[in-house]
């Protein structure tokens, strides 16, 4: 069997030989199929000269750290320092190829980053929803499978030199404030749910079948490599004359353990991820690349990461030129950074002050040493030295095949979030709308719906043209510059298209423009005079049905529209991905249930008013009347609130599970942890015991069984979402946190039982004032749905002191 595959990648390898001649490269990307697809083919290396025997780091019986230290040892300082930035250069006489880490593929292969280029060859990849919609689906299977099918389209990429193995995706930092201009790149505002996130599309681009539980994780094969951004507490890009280059976020260890790390402590743990970012903002004064706690002590020392520790681009040049830290030099920045832990820089710092900050004595050539080997190992494990066999076959049919533009209109179909649908309004029948007007600014997008970090698509298809399938559409685009929309000539057309149309759909909302890296928002409200455009439509059409749809990452304050009867339904759609506007036509005509649910808290403008970008708090901040942030944190009215989103049928829950009762009686050297609570409240007699103190095994596990019946007249998906709430009267507590999700699909009146198994010390758990992790006393409920059923548990903790 592994003859006959060495066999057909012979072939393979063969025919690459004939039709091109360029080197195992990224950084020659442009040019079309690459000659060898591994660095160690010994042909390779004869055709420069060299006998491949006489270099040990080919040799596949030796273990990748022994081979990767093979190969640094044969390097000179300079040559070492060569491969420390993303454009690595290679050593011609030691047959290494030049190597660019730079790829990204947030959703679906992107051209940014110097790795990959979209050529006449590969003109496209299929581009999925911007994250931020596909986590409104709360479905881990399909996080999966996005990630599967995008990283088979970028190793077949590879394969044909136009990507390389490397990418810097996802992108799992916490929407912390509602006007984060990167807030579509993100799948939310929810730690847990973001972290989960973060496993299945980390597991998706990088497991092979068969080898995900190998013993030696640094000997694991991998597809392509991910990369868990921004390390950490990074969500402020450009708000008034603060930017992230120069942004010092002031966070607490209790937000940090609770909130900014959370995801990325998951993803390493969890999702097992190869790489690891670190941001451009200082936290508590320090570069996170600088800062030896953030990095070395807490990535690779507590969570354990198997791989390497990379810079945001330019990041080096950033922290001296901008942030000015220490006013160090470019070789004091370099040290720093590569003794907190840092392994690999996007940028050129260490390629042009390396040599000089190790010979002056700043570097220890061993820890340049230790990088490397980080980096190479993951190099290895990618087959960028052997070779995978099992993916060699992947190529241009992989890429764009149907089943993976089906699957992208599908993600944007299970995200779409409904979020009015008056007198039901929607679904539309085809059979009494036969004229339909499609106005609005983003009516007729194609690039606004596959947003940022995106690719070149496979093919598009804007709302006009997925509305065309169900009728005949009158597209008006209503404002004359799109989205700012300030030209209003066509008002009066739009206003006439709903006047003589069966139904108008309003397609509004924001595009990059508005929202995107570098630029945060001002406010929440729709720009320009697109209100006004919605109001004068939704007039004309007389009572007809009126859809609004809004295109958009972040939330925007649409309270006119909610409450304006004449807007009968309301639907979010993210940037829905190259199928947009099909999935949008075919759940307003009823071919998809609608069953998406918001990732995050849509606010009213005014909570904007109420605290500045940069107050990192999550909680509230009583003394300057600051809001708490999020749902865990935010008491105020939403206006529609984190996990909202409506159906075209109706689930009823029950609780199949009674109260629960967990008992944990300590041992002599186990102590009781004391807990401020409210004035009045009952203090237990042993308040809380600290997590890492106890076992946390089958005694603290409990089941929640929910009973979910689709009691209506439609087949559909239901994401059930349980929260646990902790014991009243502790002092600053979260309201209420995600402890779980399943997504069901369940046909017209079928019911099905969901089984939740939940561990107190993970699910019941708070974080206390000082950053422990803590398991309170006291009865905690857990939550299913909006509030619908709840299930006490009663967590008893018996001291053994006298
Ligand atoms: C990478 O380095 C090579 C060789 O020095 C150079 O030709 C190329 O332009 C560089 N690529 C980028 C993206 O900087
Ligand atoms: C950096 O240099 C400036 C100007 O020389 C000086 O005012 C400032 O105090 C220095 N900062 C530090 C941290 O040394
Ligand atoms: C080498 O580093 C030292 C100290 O950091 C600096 O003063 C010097 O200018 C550097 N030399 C070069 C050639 O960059
Ligand atoms: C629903 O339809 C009824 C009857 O056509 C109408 O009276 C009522 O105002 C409608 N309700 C809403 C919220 O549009
Ligand atoms: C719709 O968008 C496409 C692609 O950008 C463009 O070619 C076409 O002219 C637009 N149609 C209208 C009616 O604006
Ligand atoms: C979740 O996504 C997968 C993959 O697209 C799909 O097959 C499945 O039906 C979805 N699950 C539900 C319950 O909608
Ligand atoms: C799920 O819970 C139901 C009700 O408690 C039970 O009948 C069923 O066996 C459970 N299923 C699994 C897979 O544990």
């Amino acid at each position: 069997m592994a003859n006959l595959t060495a066999l057909v990648s012979f072939f393979v390898l063969f025919f690459f030989t004939l039709t091109s001649a360029s080197e195992i490269s990224s950084s020659n990307a442009s040019s079309a199929t690459r000659k060898y697809t591994h660095v160690c083919d010994p042909q390779r290396f004869a055709d420069q000269g060299l006998d491949m025997s006489d270099f040990h780091f080919c040799d596949k019986l030796l273990r990748y750290e022994i081979r990767a230290k093979d190969l640094i040892d044969r390097m000179t300082l300079a040559e070492k320092m060569n491969q420390m930035g993303d454009n690595s250069t290679g050593v011609f006489r030691l047959g290494l190829p030049p190597y660019e880490w730079w790829s990204e593929i947030l959703h679906g292969v992107a051209t940014t980053g110097f790795g990959t280029k979209f050529t006449k060859e590969v003109p496209g990849a299929t581009s999925f929803p911007n994250v931020i919609l596909t986590a409104a689906t709360f479905n881990e299977s399909l996080w999966k499978l996005i990630g599967q099918v995008s990283s088979t389209e970028a190793r077949a990429m590879y394969n044909l030199g136009t990507a390389g193995l490397t990418f810097w995706s996802p992108n799992i930092n916490v929407v912390r404030d509602p006007r984060w201009g990167r807030t579509l790149e993100t799948p939310g505002e929810d730690p847990f749910v973001i972290g989960t996130y973060s496993i299945n599309f980390v597991r998706g681009l990088q497991d092979i079948e068969g080898f995900v539980h190998v013993r030696n994780p640094n000997s694991r094969p991998l597809k392509i490599g991910g990369c868990c951004k921004h390390y950490t507490a990074y969500d402020i890009d450009k708000w008034h004359d603060i930017d992230r280059h120069s942004f010092d976020a002031k966070v607490t260890e209790r937000d940090m353990v609770e909130t900014f790390n959370r995801p990325f402590e998951m993803c390493i743990r969890e999702g097992d991820v190869v790489s690891v970012m670190c941001s451009f903002n200082n936290v508590n004064g320090i570069p996170t690349c600088s800062d030896p706690k953030l990095l070395g002590e807490t990535i690779r020392g507590e969570w354990g990461l198997n791989g390497y520790i990379t810079s945001d681009c330019c990041s080096m040049d950033v922290i001296v030129h901008r942030q000015k830290w220490l006013n160090d030099s470019n070789e004091d920045v370099i040290a720093q950074s590569l003794n907190a832990g840092l392994d690999l820089e996007c940028g050129w710092y260490f390629q042009r002050y390396g040599e000089n900050a190790t010979m002056n004595g700043r570097i220890k050539e061993r820890d340049i040493d230790r990088a490397l080997k980080n980096n190479y190992v993951v190099l290895m494990r990618l087959g960028f030295f052997d070779g995978i066999p099992s993916l060699e076959s992947l190529g241009k049919k992989d890429i764009c095949s149907d089943e993976h533009i089906e699957l992208a209109a599908d993600a944007a179909r299970q995200g779409i979030v409904m979020l009015k649908n008056d007198n039901q309004t929607l679904p539309l029948s085809s059979s009494t709308v036969k004229n339909i007007a499609v106005v609005g600014p983003n009516g007729n997008v194609t690039d606004t719906m596959i947003g940022n970090y995106a690719g070149i698509p496979c093919k598009y298809t804007s709302p006009k043209d997925g509305f065309s399938k169900y009728g005949n559409v009158i597209f008006v685009k209503s404002c004359g510059d799109g989205t700012p929309c300030t030209k209003t000539d066509d008002f009066p057309a739009a206003v006439e298209a709903a006047n003589n149309a069966d139904a108008t759909i309003i397609v509004a909302g924001l595009d990059l423009g508005f929202e995107r890296e570098e630029f945060d928002r001002d406010d929440l409200k729709l720009p320009g005079q697109q209100t006004d455009l919605i109001n004068q439509v939704s007039n004309a059409a007389k009572g007809r049905p009126v859809i609004l749809v809004v295109m958009s990452g972040g939330c925007i304050d649409i309270s006119f529209a909610k409450n304006n009867p004449k807007i009968q339904s309301i639907l979010w759609v993210g940037y829905p991905g190259e199928e947009g506007g099909r999935a949008i036509a075919d759940v307003v005509f009823g071919n998809h249930n609608p069953s998406g649910k918001l990732p995050v808290t849509w606010y009213t403008n005014d909570y904007i008013e109420k605290l500045p970008m940069n107050s990192m708090s999550l909680r509230p901040v009583p003394e300057f009347g600051y809001p708490g942030r999020t749902y865990k944190f935010f008491k105020g009215e939403a206006l529609y609130p984190f996990g909202y989103g409506l159906s075209y049928t109706e689930f009823q829950y029950s609780m199949v599970s009674s109260g629960k009762a967990l008992h944990l009686k300590l041992g002599r050297l186990q102590h009781c942890r004391d807990l401020a609570y409210e004035d009045g409240a009952a203090r237990p007699p042993c308040p809380a015991v600290v997590v890492d103190d106890i076992n946390c095994g089958r005694m603290l596990e409990f089941e929640v069984d929910v009973l979910v019946k689709n009691v209506g007249k439609m087949d559909g998906s239901e994401a059930v979402i349980v929260y646990s709430k902790p014991p009243e009267g502790i002092m600053e507590t979260h309201i209420k946190q995600v402890i779980g999700f399943q997504r069901v699909f369940l046909k017209a009146g079928e019911s099905k039982t969901l089984n939740f198994t939940f561990n107190g010390c993970k699910s019941l758990m708070l974080v206390d004032k000082t950053a422990y992790k803590v398991l309170p006393s006291g009865k905690h409920m857990i939550v299913v749905g909006d509030e619908e059923l709840f299930l006490p548990v009663q967590v008893n903790i018996q001291s053994n002191h006298k």
